[in-house]
């Protein structure tokens, strides 16, 4: 008999900051298709914890957060064991990698990102420097792992391409080093806006309570926002332009049932507003519902999630630990 090399998956990568509770959005936008991810590809998942102290943190908050989302992480899918799952400043390699990135980043580069940008005025009295470079930390991150795709929303688009820069232009002065990453647009992800202001992207950071579902609301708030959720006058449940309220709900009624839109036309046709925003509040509540349990247990016992973190932060060690030598042997450092 032959032996038949069953194929190498493609590595993927992508990191989120624990800040704040992920939102419906966040979800429905990026988690849920992490989970999808871990059976076709490679995946490394990281929280980058290091990059939410660009912005003033509580260091109290800051670490039950860590805890959260690593929970959250699992509970919502994504197995310690089938990915790379890890807390970014739990492994070295990723600030000493930037460091050296960063030799090989210009200052134009970085003062033309809009995240940058908008960030600087938005906290004028702290522009320090780790704002500035957080690019090429997010760029070491990538580039250790060697991903060929980096699942990112929009905003993260213009970070990407600065990585495959920073990359090309790593490989063209020391030789072929690392894989250039493509950003990874996904099909299904969908777009969840705002209930409040549906022209608006939905924000964990909304001052609006009623604005974002948190993946931690429970069924009576999520029901209460949904039926407050602001649409419009025509009462007639139907997909149509300019209609960005009612088609938001329908996206995202869509996006936990499975069902298109004509089928949730059809479903709702003769039926009121009313209606369809209970039966989005009970579809969202159900698939939320079973990851609450699971975070919940996970957050009952912090040593076994201390004990995940690390085992995670092994794994990662080691493998980024192989691609930092091979970046400081190729720049001339000593290595003993
Ligand atoms: N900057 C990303 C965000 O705020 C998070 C991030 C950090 C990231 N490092 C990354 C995303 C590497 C993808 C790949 O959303």
């Amino acid at each position: 008999m032959t032996d038949i090399a069953l194929p190498k998956k493609d590595r993927v990568l992508s990191c989120i900051q624990p800040t704040g509770t992920p939102t419906l959005g966040n979800y429905l936008g990026a988690l849920r298709n992490w989970v999808a991810m871990q059976d076709e590809f490679d995946c490394a998942f990281a929280l980058a914890d290091l990059h939410a102290v660009t912005v003033r943190q509580e260091p109290a908050k800051l670490r039950a957060q860590i805890y959260e989302m690593f929970a959250l992480l699992m509970a919502v899918g994504l197995s310690p064991e089938r990915n790379l799952l890890f807390v970014q400043s739990q492994v070295p390699a990723h600030t000493q990698l930037s460091w050296l990135l960063s030799c090989c980043t210009q200052f134009g580069e970085l003062s033309r990102m809009t995240q940058y940008k908008e960030k600087a005025a938005k906290h004028a009295d702290n522009i320090n420097l780790g704002l500035f470079s957080y690019p090429t930390l997010m760029a070491a991150d990538i580039l250790l792992y060697q991903p060929k795709y980096v699942p990112v929303g929009e905003d993260q688009k213009q970070h990407c391409e600065l990585t495959r820069n920073i990359a090309q232009r790593f490989n063209s002065l020391y030789g072929e080093t690392f894989v250039l990453p493509e950003p990874y647009v996904m099909k299904t992800a969908a777009r969840v806006r705002s209930l409040q202001d549906p022209t608006k992207k939905m924000s964990k950071s909304d001052e609006n309570q009623n604005a974002f579902i948190s993946l931690k609301d429970d069924k009576d708030t999520i029901l209460r926002k949904f039926r407050r959720a602001v649409t419009d006058s025509q009462a007639h449940v139907a997909y149509r332009e300019g209609a960005d309220g009612i088609n938001n709900l329908m996206e995202i009624y869509k996006a936990v049932t499975g069902k298109e839109y004509d089928a949730i036309e059809r479903e709702f046709d003769g039926r009121g507003y009313g209606d369809f925003k209970t039966a989005v509040g009970e579809a969202v509540a159900a698939e939320l519902g079973p990851i609450q349990q699971r975070f919940a247990e996970y957050m009952k016992d912090k040593a076994q999630l201390e004990q995940l973190m690390k085992q995670g932060a092994e794994r990662a060690a080691a493998v980024s630990r192989r691609t930092l030598g091979k970046v400081m042997k190729k720049m001339g450092f000593v290595q003993v």
